[in-house]
């Protein structure tokens, strides 16, 4: 299995990721550390513990990292993802811990004891990844690659051009990508693609466990901001295709090209500006996931619900 940290702000589409992440026998999921973006850290946190705990996933250790952002205030997500950050199901009192507060120093000394590379998944805004890029810049040959949801080679969903992880943390995003490590990029151009439509909504529901009631809860919550914010018939499920195109390669096709980021644009700030046509004649930097195939990525994530299910 490939090893996986994965960094994350849940966040309804994030909790997904995390279960795709602990079900599937492809990937080892060695930790979850979690960073300010949806919500506040604490809640971001809160999210992740309560998630293991509903999901049963035990021995994960979680970890907290940056409240805010390299520069400026932090953004935080909550008319996308409600007051708690994961708005729709009831939660009990959680159980499983905070494994450490120094998620960054976590996280560094993780890979630095791993026999082989690591894979960073990272779905929130790239604060942490980032953080530990400049604090331990050994740790870059430590990991074998870092994949995130953010950005995209279109439009933007937090301002007209720029997608909401990139936008809470542009300098993050800017280091990342240019920090020679392989990066893959899962923007919002393939993640429009994966809607939780009724016919994905009655497959979890047929499950009929607890879980996939929370699931079935999470889902009717992110469609109804999707529905009133921006109009869409059905929510995306962005964050779990960072996780399903490490188990099933097809799940997305992908393209090199050169990403930089917009880092003074007077409308722009936070854009991922994709050459896809190679004009700058610039390197490519990065690969660029690009059409997805709903059908593999929906299997994964039914399947990933069953699994749990069954804890
Ligand atoms: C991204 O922003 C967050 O709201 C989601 O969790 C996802 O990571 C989509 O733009
Ligand atoms: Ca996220």
């Amino acid at each position: 299995p490939t090893p996986i940290v994965l960094d994350c702000d849940p966040g309804h589409d994030d909790a997904l990721a995390i279960m795709l992440a602990a079900a599937n026998p492809a990937v080892d999921l060695l930790a979850i550390s979690t960073v300010a973006g949806n919500q506040t850290l604490d809640k971001t946190a809160l999210n992740a513990r309560r998630i293991c705990d509903v999901a049963g996933i035990g021995g994960v250790p979680i970890v907290s990292g940056a409240r805010g952002p390299l520069r400026g205030p932090a953004v935080i997500a909550e008319d996308v993802h409600g007051q708690s950050g994961l708005d729709g199901p009831q939660f009990g009192p959680v159980r499983t811990p905070l494994t450490s507060a120094d998620g960054v120093g976590y996280v560094r000394d993780l890979l630095r004891g791993q026999k082989r590379p690591v894979t960073v998944v990272a779905t929130g805004p790239l604060t942490n990844i980032a953080t530990l890029l400049r604090a331990a810049p050994d740790v870059a040959d430590r990991i074998d690659r870092i994949v995130f949801m953010g950005g995209s080679t279109e439009r933007g969903n937090s301002t007209p051009y720029a997608e909401f992880n990139i936008y809470a943390d542009p300098e993050a995003a800017d280091i990342v990508l240019h920090s020679g490590v392989p990066v893959t990029m899962v923007g919002l151009n393939v993640t429009h693609q994966a809607l939780a439509d009724d016919t994905v909504l009655s497959r979890i529901g047929a499950l009929g466990s607890p879980l996939s009631r929370i699931c079935v809860s999470l889902l009717e919550f992110f469609s109804e901001t999707y529905r009133e914010l921006w109009g869409f018939p059905a929510p995306p499920l962005h964050d779990p295709i960072t996780v399903a195109l490490l188990i099933d390669p097809e799940v997305v096709t992908r393209v090199h090209a050169r990403v930089d980021i917009e880092l003074t644009g007077t409308h722009t700030r936070g854009a991922t500006v994709v050459d896809l046509y190679n004009r700058t004649g610039r390197p490519a930097n990065a690969e660029v996931a690009m059409q997805l195939d709903a059908e593999r990525f929906w299997d994964l994530i039914v399947d990933a619900i069953a699994t749990l299910s069954d804890h």
